[in-house]
């Protein structure tokens, strides 16, 4: 077997081994925790970290549209800048949109589908909105939620709580809540994280954060700074591990995540989405096949 160096942590975020062999030889298992190491990509102007990148998000939002609007979209099909593949558009918002959201975001603008993405500070969303143009449009929280009929969250883990209470009965009533949110022990502290861990992990403590919402994890292991590289990449598609309990809204996160030129794999219920954060056997840019097989490591 072909043998790369990778590091594995468990779903908290916690380093639990170090593992030569991609794909993963060994079954899944914790060991006692040991302190986090930073990952070790970077790219200019921003550090990589376990729970995503650390550095200034009005830099990234300043270049992240210009980015996405650039090279890589620019080698697209000139079908995928077309209708949404999937039929019609539908009205999606991102509560948050840092370095994940606006990049993700974007994708859905160049799909096809009017974003409205938000923050609690919309007037720093105009210049990526105004790039991305007329699709795009900038928020509060609230507009957000009035406005989507699919609603991204991404958000710091700890936030999540707060707009659970504050918007909770309107997210039960989408059609579809993409988590992409983690709790991350570096970023969000080790209290909340032990709290999702007791919950049975990222996707079970999402779903008790907001009730009654019609949750998928996607994307959580994702770098932005990817996402458009990725995108419909030539070849094999990159794989999206997504985990949900509903079958419905799993109908059309696979349909939005094929739309924007990534493979979606169902690894499960929403119990699995704790294996759906950076540095789990299925965190990273792998293809479906490599996802199905990591998968069997975690069964
Ligand atoms: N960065 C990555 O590559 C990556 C990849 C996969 C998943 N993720 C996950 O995505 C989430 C966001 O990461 P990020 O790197 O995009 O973070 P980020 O760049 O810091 O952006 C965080 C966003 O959340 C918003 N926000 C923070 N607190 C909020 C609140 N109480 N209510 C509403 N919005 C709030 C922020 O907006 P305001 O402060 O302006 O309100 C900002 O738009 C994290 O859970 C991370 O683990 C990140």
């Amino acid at each position: 077997m072909t043998m790369t160096a990778a590091v594995m942590y468990e779903p908290t975020g916690q380093k639990v081994q170090e593992i030569e062999n991609r794909p993963i030889a060994v079954p899944f298992r914790k060991i006692a925790p040991a302190p986090l190491t930073p990952n070790p990509l970077s790219l200019p102007g921003l550090t990589i970290t376990n729970g995503g990148v650390a550095g200034s998000r009005r830099d990234f939002l300043l270049t992240v549209a210009g980015g996405i609007a650039g090279l890589a979209i620019a080698s697209w099909p000139a079908r995928v800048l077309a209708q949404p593949a999937g039929g019609s558009p539908l009205r999606i918002s991102t509560i948050g949109a840092g370095r994940e959201g606006g990049a993700l975001g974007a994708l859905f603008v160049k799909a096809g589908h009017p974003v409205m993405f938000s923050s609690r500070h919309p007037d720093n969303l105009k210049g990526l909105v105004d790039v991305l143009g007329p699709l795009a449009r900038a928020g509060t929280v609230a507009e957000a939620v009035e406005f989507g009929d699919v609603v991204m969250v991404i958000v710091p883990y700890t936030a999540i709580e707060q707009i659970g209470k504050t918007y909770g009965n309107a997210l039960a009533k989408k059609v579809l809540v993409i988590d992409v949110s983690n709790p991350i022990a570096r970023r969000d502290g080790n209290e909340i994280v032990k709290w999702a861990d007791e919950q049975g992990g990222a996707g079970l403590a999402t779903a008790k954060l907001l009730p009654g919402a019609h949750i998928v994890r996607a994307f959580n292991a994702i770098n932005y700074a990817k996402l458009s590289e990725y995108a419909h990449r030539q070849g094999e598609l990159v794989g999206v591990p997504i985990a949900g309990d509903d079958q419905h809204a799993i109908a059309i996160a696979s349909s939005l995540i094929r739309e924007i030129g990534f493979e979606p794999v169902v690894v499960g219920g929403l119990a699995m989405g704790k294996y759906l954060v950076p540095g789990t056997p299925l965190g990273g840019a792998h293809t479906a096949g490599e996802i199905r097989q990591a998968l069997t490591s975690l069964h």
